[in-house]
């Protein structure tokens, strides 16, 4: 691999077919920008730089990274992809090689690249190419008849009736040796049927000067594919999935549907792992083994530790679980949550900024925030902490072994005390002590002879 790698993403291109005002290369795949997917790929190669030319409106997409290496550099107007790659020459170093990518070509494997990369020994121009089925709308590769070395790129719109049959095309994605790009690319010129500087035409200058011209074949067929609309980014989306999925079941996680799971980052699962249908992963989620994730739950930013079971329609976020532990079904865990070892979490429980300590059990019907609940607790239904006073959040510590009876609210802040126990219905405000029964609810009482009014 070459030690001088400068890298062109091109991302000026407007994108009308998204129907969107926002540009194109922002829109996600798999919860990330289409940018971010190139940036990650450009990345992996260790380039000298990586230079990105946006369009109108662009500024915008400079959020999509916090990386103050980049150099961003404005095409406006755009007028095509040579005009687009000129903006960038004065940034590009004299030596080594270009390697020109594209902000809405997403899936582009590392290998493909450095397969092309390789193919151009440092001194020679390369093509990243495919075969395609329908090569409508792609640039064609137009062999010499005799050596079958590569001659020429004929954009489709300038194509007579016999190149347009060429299945071969340009994905776009080439490498250039600068000290030649340096002098190609000035001598760009418009005249073709869209009056645009293609970058296509450099293969012309590299033949006209016996500078070989290889092509490189990507490995895989939706390596190649951009995204012009959402169809073709619910399509990529798909594909993306399906092979994401693929890896998972490659390293023994079981999933009951591949076609039913999305990745929004990385899901990282131990061994005998198994994850039912509709489950979303966002962010980092790591699963240990013997865990099960029931149908339909969704894990952003989550560790669990193993045989811990996810039981359907829960949704955590940004929280660490414990072994053996059970949630759900219709759990919902918020930021900054840790449930140590056998806890239970039961339905219709929220947890927000808690600590939940081993063998104790939240089963159902209750909200616990800013909490510390030790070890052994039992919470019955409805319980609430009340954490809120309208202004500030309070704490609220629940001691180990304690008992707290059904519709209690804890007004924060307070403590329950190693033991206590709290009579179903209570109104906690003050602390407990340790190991006695409190209550804050009025003797139950009979009137007898009491009749329900009625209608006259
Ligand atoms: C280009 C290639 C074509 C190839 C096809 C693959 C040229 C002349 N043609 O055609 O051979 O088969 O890609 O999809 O290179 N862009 C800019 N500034 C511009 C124009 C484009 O930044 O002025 C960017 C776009 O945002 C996009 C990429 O360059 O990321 C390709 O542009 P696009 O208009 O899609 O090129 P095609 O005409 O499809
Ligand atoms: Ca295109």
């Amino acid at each position: 691999m070459t030690s001088e790698l400068n890298i062109v993403i091109l991302a000026a291109g407007k994108g009308k077919r998204m129907h969107s005002s926002m540009p194109k290369v922002l829109h996600t795949l798999a919860g990330k920008a289409l940018l971010a997917h190139v940036l990650d790929v450009a990345n992996r190669l260790t380039p000298n730089q990586i230079c990105i030319v946006i369009g109108h409106g662009g500024e915008s997409v400079r959020n999509v990274t916090s990386d103050t290496s980049l150099i961003w550099v404005m095409q406006e107007p755009q007028l095509g992809t040579g005009h687009a790659v000129l903006q960038a020459q004065p940034y590009l170093d004299r030596e080594g090689l270009t390697l020109i990518l594209y902000g809405d070509v997403p899936l582009v494997s590392l290998a493909s690249l450095k397969k092309l990369i390789d193919a151009t020994q440092n001194r020679v121009c390369g093509i990243l190419t495919a075969i395609v089925d329908d090569p409508d709308g792609y640039g064609r590769i137009i062999r010499d008849e005799n050596n079958g070395e590569v001659k020429n790129i004929v954009e489709d719109k300038d194509a007579n009736t016999v190149q347009k049959a060429i299945h071969e095309i340009n994905t776009g994605i080439m490498v250039i040796p600068n000290q030649y790009l340096h002098s190609w690319l000035p001598k760009l010129e418009s005249n073709n049927a869209q009056q645009e500087y293609y970058l296509t035409d450099i293969v012309k200058m590299a033949v006209a000067q016996n500078v070989p011209v290889v092509s490189s074949p990507a490995m895989h067929s939706w390596e190649i594919m951009g995204v012009n609309s959402k169809v073709q980014l619910a399509e990529l989306e798909r594909i993306y999935q399906h092979n994401y999925a693929q890896k998972l079941l490659e390293k023994g996680a079981l999933l009951r549907d591949p076609a039913r799971i999305d990745v929004r980052g990385e899901l990282i699962c131990g061994a005998d792992v198994e994850i039912d249908v509709n489950c979303v992963f966002e962010g980092t989620v790591i699963l240990g083994d013997h865990v099960k994730v029931k149908a339909n739950c969704l894990l952003k930013d989550v560790s669990v530790s193993e045989k811990t079971t996810i039981l359907p329609f829960s949704h955590i976020e940004d929280a660490k679980i414990g072994a053996n532990c059970r949630i759900g079904p219709y759990s919902r865990i918020r930021p900054e949550t840790e449930l140590i070892d056998n806890v239970h979490i039961g339905n219709f429980v929220e947890v927000k900024k808690s600590r939940i300590a081993s063998g104790s059990k939240v089963n159902h019907l209750s909200y616990i925030g800013d909490t510390t609940i030790g070890e052994n607790v039992n919470i019955g239904a409805g319980t609430i902490t009340c954490n809120y006073d309208g202004a500030y959040k309070h704490q609220t510590i629940i001691e180990d072994n304690v008992f707290v009876g059904s519709d209690t609210q804890l007004v924060a802040p307070v403590t329950v005390a190693y033991g206590s126990t709290i009579g179903a219905g209570s109104t906690i405000t003050k602390d407990t002590p340790k190991n006695e029964l409190t209550l804050s609810r009025s003797k139950q009482v009979s009137i007898s002879g009491w009749k329900r009014p009625s209608k006259s």
